[in-house]
């Protein structure tokens, strides 16, 4: 890792291990542009990449046709309406309503280490193992700064950016837009991956050839969503996990994001990636700062796999605070899928009687043990204890669970408030509206409108008082609908198009202060499933629920689409019941456990009432757990086969980062008669190490490492659909 600026040349370079960045400054005016993203070239010879700003076109020697220099050049954070005609990074409206911006060099500084992001999640790095740049640009007639901040972690091919507008003006300008990350490349035959979904299908794959103009996936809902995730790749090789070449991008944010790519006249690509211009107004008055979230960028030239490690690593090592991220999580039954709303504390002590026996950790009170609640129709808000259902309070029955020897989590949804509620009674003005327009309901909910400081206030100590009234580990924080009817009482009419952005700081804010007020809490998000599963909530709690749907077929894919960004380590998995809830699909005790093997793992049944030889399988699923987990939480995942693709069958390998271990889950989805073998190439093996091979626990021989990854495994022909088998493979020395 190293950043430098090599003055004579006027060009940054900022290295990885593997990678090279190279911005520079040309021309009188200072224009900076951005020259190299890809593999690690040489940094002292690169000035002649500069030479591609012919003379004719550059302004100073060619004023007669900027525009000319403008459309073209590869800007490293275009400004607008000045002659660039590609799409935008930042829009303006400046005190005199006009809307036209060009940021020029005027400084910059090299650091060791990483400053925080004041308010907002961001990878963290210390002197030692970071190192930052930051270049400031500047539109003197706005009188608008920008500074770009780029670092860099050791022994990872990634680079993190986002970008601090200042006001230097004396008077208040609006920003329209304000994306954190823009990237100008050639178009070198490239195709962009992205993820849709909607509520249990969440991070499909889909990968489309890039046309002319824009091509995106954004969200205005409020949060990342089901429906897009703020992830895009560019892949040369289809979704080859060994193959071409491929720019990945997350975003470390949770709320309205855009992300895309603008393919010019030129045939030269645009990308782009920042909170989503719709819904997005923000008023800078003169003095003021505002931060636009974190980009992480990698660049990978062997496929899909080696973005999907380097991602891993980063948010292993530079994003998770939780000391939980390291550590083996309890595991865990939650009583959602057993009982829904339908429990009471008798109910909930007999599932954790049944689950000590088990094996397992942990009981999870889901939705419905306060106010009123019996459906999903009343009572959020009302964050106090249903005496009829928990008898005696909350207290005594933590108590009692923890006296059987299991700890005791809980469910809130804490930015919502039901329109039949104690608290929308005595003040419905908190709930996020339009004057004189009835909201939209949806789950029969409103949002809270947290950016008020007594919501925020309410709220926080609504959860603080509940968590402090028990012995409390873990909590799930939910957020069941999306944002719609933006309207904030206490925002001036010249500052609601901040409500979005606002309310995303609003929800940082309230867990950066539940985490440091209960430092050892686990924290788990979720939104309807996997609505807000990204990099920004990954700074506050060190898992995340992956999907409503638990059915373990279904989440082949969810998990897959989820593991080629986010590590194995923060995917909220559980084993439920069958037929499964949301799809109807008998699937085997074991598979499901298999699947959920490779998440956080835990129990979503009632354990009393599911058949005794499933239950009896408990044990056994468990002890795989404390086996694995380790290699789980902390080894390089590859995917060896796709059911996306092939419609047959399913495969992932978890190998450990020595190469001694390794684990391959392997699902026979559908079963297929008299067919030819099916062989499994394992991967990162140490090609001269004997590995013993076991399938599920039975013995199958041994082989080098070299003729395991070459020759690969023949799987046995499993009997059924939905068959799922083990095999781990570990060195004898
Ligand atoms: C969401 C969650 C579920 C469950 C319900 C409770 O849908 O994703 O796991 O907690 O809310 O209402």
């Amino acid at each position: 890792m190293d950043i430098r600026y090599i003055e004579k040349d006027r060009i940054f370079v900022i290295e990885t291990d593997n990678t090279s960045y190279v911005m520079g400054i040309v021309d009188e005016e200072g224009f900076l542009g951005h020259f190299y993203y890809g593999d690690k070239i040489g940094s002292e010879d690169s000035s002649y990449l500069l030479s591609i700003i012919d003379p004719q076109y550059t302004p100073s020697s060619n004023n007669r046709d900027r525009s000319s220099f403008l459309d073209r050049f590869p800007f490293e954070y275009p400004g607008s309406n000045v002659g660039d005609y590609r799409n935008t990074g930042v829009e303006i409206t400046d005190a005199n309503g006009n809307g036209s911006i060009s940021l020029c060099y005027e400084s910059h500084n090299i650091y060791k280490g990483k400053k925080e992001l004041e308010g907002l999640p961001a990878t963290f790095g210390n002197e030692n193992d970071s190192m930052t740049l930051e270049i400031s640009l500047v539109d003197k007639v706005v009188g608008l700064r920008a500074v770009l901040s780029y670092s860099v972690f050791e022994g990872i091919d990634a680079i993190a950016r986002s970008v601090r507008f200042e006001n230097i003006s004396s008077e208040a300008l609006f920003l329209n837009k304000a994306m954190s990350m823009m990237l100008d490349m050639e178009d070198e035959a490239y195709q962009l991956l992205t993820l849709h979904g909607s509520w249990a299908r969440e991070r499909m794959m889909e990968i489309r050839n890039i046309g002319y103009g824009d091509t995106f996936v954004e969200s205005f809902r409020g949060e990342s969503s089901h429906q897009f995730h703020p992830f895009m790749a560019l892949v040369q090789d289809g979704d080859s996990q060994d193959n071409g070449k491929v720019y990945g991008f997350s975003f470390v944010y949770s709320g309205n994001f855009q992300a895309g790519v603008c393919k010019s006249q030129f045939d030269s690509l645009r990308l782009y990636m920042g909170i989503c211009e719709k819904n997005f107004c923000w008023k800078l008055d003169s003095g003021d700062v505002f931060t636009a979230p974190e980009v992480i960028m990698n660049y990978s030239s062997a496929g899909l796999g080696k973005m999907t490690h380097t991602f891993h690593d980063l948010f292993r090592n530079h994003l998770i605070r939780s000391p939980y991220k390291d550590k083996e999580r309890p595991v865990l039954i939650n009583n959602w899928e057993a009982t829904y709303f339908d429990f009471d504390s008798e109910k909930l002590i007999a599932i954790a009687r049944q689950a000590q026996k088990s094996g397992i950790e942990m009981l999870v009170m889901d939705d419905g043990w306060f106010g009123e609640r019996n459906d999903d129709n009343t009572s959020l808000g009302d964050w106090y204890v249903n005496e009829n259902k928990i008898k005696g309070g909350l207290k005594k029955l933590v108590d009692e669970v923890n006296a059987i020897g299991l700890k005791f989590g809980i469910w809130m949804e804490p930015e919502m408030i039901s329109p039949a509620s104690k608290l929308y009674k005595a003040h419905p003005d908190w709930a996020i509206s339009v004057p004189g327009r009835e909201a939209c309901r949806s789950r029969n909910q409103f949002v809270l409108d947290i950016t008020r400081e007594e919501v925020f206030e309410y709220v926080y100590g609504r959860i603080k008082d509940i968590l402090s009234s028990a012995n409390i580990e873990y909590l799930k924080w939910d957020m069941n609908r999306q944002l719609s009817d933006l309207g904030s009482a206490a925002l001036g009419k010249d500052r609601q198009g901040e409500l979005s952005h606002r309310y995303m700081l609003a929800v940082y804010a309230l867990q950066d202060r539940l985490i440091k007020d209960f430092p050892n809490l686990l924290l788990e998000n979720c939104s309807g499933g996997g609505a807000r599963y990204d990099a920004g909530m990954l700074y506050y709690s060190p898992q995340i629920w992956c999907s409503d749907d638990t059915d373990a077929i279904e989440r082949l894919k969810i998990q897959e689409g989820t593991s080629l960004v986010f590590p194995l380590s923060t995917m909220g998995a559980h084993v439920s019941d069958c037929p499964n809830h949301t799809v109807g699909r008998i699937t085997p005790f074991k598979t499901r456990g298999d699947v959920a093997l490779s998440g956080t793992f835990g129990y979503e049944l009632d354990i009393t009432k599911i058949p005794a030889e499933d239950r009896a399988a408990i044990p056994g699923q468990i002890a795989n757990y404390h086996k694995y987990n380790e290699l789980v939480r902390k080894g390089d995942y590859y995917r060896l086969a796709s059911y996306r693709q092939n419609h047959e069958y399913d495969a992932w390998m978890i190998t450990q980062k020595d190469g001694r271990k390794a684990l391959i889950t392997y699902v026979q989805v559908v079963a297929f008669p008299n067919g030819k073998r099916r062989i499994i190439k394992p991967k990162a093996l140490d090609d001269s190490r004997i590995y013993e091979i076991w399938q599920d626990d039975n013995y199958a021989g041994a082989a080098k490492g070299t003729t395991l990854k070459n020759a690969g495994i023949a799987v046995p022909i499993l009997n059924g659909d939905y068959r799922s088998m083990l095999i781990y493979l570990v060195a004898k020395e």
